[in-house]
């Protein structure tokens, strides 16, 4: 049997503590970039760029929120092939998160279980980080979120105070609303609750705009997905983010990701791409349960645009960026067009 460098790095790595592995993974990658070449990962080009409303990506994929939480090896994932890299969620003040063990792995299913809360090392130090960071040819997106002590009261303010300190260096900000393990966040998925905070934020988007999305579970309604589409566009948000992870599962505590969410989440994308279609400001970025170009191209059929990429680079590693790749470009053959942003444009006229 043929095994790419992943393959064995995996072999080794699912022997021990998902969160060990994890946080050494980080590290590694934050000391040594380079170390991406150990995977052969993709090698860009330029006619792998797509530009969907503000924002431009030298690869259609990126990293999902959660991996790179402090932004510690955003060079390290760019070398792997991610066309943008979301760092965070970041919490105005550091938090240690949930007693551990808080990761699980379902090999079985492709998934994986996370009861986290949020461990960051606060906005201070993940400032910092990006700062003496060299972003000129990354796509970077700021995942912001509550700490688990602020009051629903106070919330709003912090989500604003997020926003004003990295909307100078990130390309897109993220509203996350949406993780299961901080308790009372998504209740600010309700109306009641959501507008106020998109006020505050918007308050100071006026003076740094920059595109911002909010972020979704997969539990929600077709009800609720509506309302949160009508919200996106009266606030002149970027559009959604869909999915996080969903608590529907009998696994215990946490949200579950990867395979065990891809109808879920595929669904919840449908209903959002649908709502946000005709409004040519609105985009959807598409993650949860994703792991092929094949997912790609039918999300782009429902109206979709970006997407990210968790729990499958996980199971296959670089070489999944470098697949999708492949398989972009035999397309790009296939149908004579010259670039991605051809492709994406034409989608509806591919098999
Ligand atoms: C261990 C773990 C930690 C995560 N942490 C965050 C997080 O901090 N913020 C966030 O918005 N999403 C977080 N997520 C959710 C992912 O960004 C993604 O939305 C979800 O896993 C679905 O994508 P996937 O099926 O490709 O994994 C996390 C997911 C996992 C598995």
């Amino acid at each position: 049997m043929c095994m790419n460098n992943y393959s064995v790095f995996k072999r080794l790595a699912f022997k021990f503590d998902p969160e060990i592995m994890h946080d050494m993974s980080i590290y590694a990658g934050s000391l040594a970039p380079r170390m991406a070449d150990l995977f052969q990962p993709l090698n860009k080009h330029e006619n792998h760029n797509l530009t969907i409303g503000d924002l431009s990506w030298n690869f259609p994929v990126g990293l999902a929120a959660g991996f790179d939480k402090n932004a510690k090896a955003i060079q390290f994932f760019d070398k792997s092939g991610f066309g943008a890299i979301e760092v965070g969620t970041i919490t105005k003040r550091r938090q240690i998160g949930n007693p551990k063990p808080r990761i699980w792995r379902h090999a079985d299913i492709n998934s994986v279980q996370n009861a986290m809360g949020f461990p960051n090392a606060g906005y201070k130090e993940i400032l910092n980080n990006l700062e003496s960071t060299d972003l000129s040819s990354v796509c970077l997106g700021a995942n912001i979120g509550k700490n688990k002590n602020t009051s629903e009261a106070k919330t709003p303010a912090e989500y604003a105070f997020l926003y004003e300190k990295f909307a100078p260096l990130a390309d897109y900000l993220v509203i996350n609303i949406s993780s299961p393990n901080t308790p009372g966040l998504r209740s600010f998925q309700s109306k009641e609750l959501l507008v106020p905070l998109l006020q505050a934020v918007n308050e100071k988007r006026a003076t740094t705009p920059k595109p911002l999305f909010i972020k979704v579970s997969p539990d929600m309604n077709q009800e609720d997905l509506n309302m949160l589409c009508e919200l996106s566009k009266e606030f002149s948000l970027s559009g959604i983010i869909a999915t996080n992870t969903t608590i529907d599962h009998d696994f215990g505590k946490g949200g579950l990701s990867g395979d065990y969410i891809r109808d879920i989440s595929a669904k919840s994308r449908k209903i959002i791409c649908e709502n946000l279609r005709e409004d040519p400001g609105q985009s959807v970025i598409g993650v949860g349960g994703i792991n092929c170009y094949q997912d790609i191209k039918d999300f782009w059929k429902m109206g979709g645009g970006f997407v990210q990429i968790y729990t499958a680079f996980i199971f296959h590693g670089p070489k999944l960026l470098k697949d999708i790749a492949k398989e972009i470009d035999k397309d790009l053959k296939k149908y004579q067009f010259q670039n991605v942003q051809e492709l994406y444009r034409n989608i509806k006229e591919t098999d």
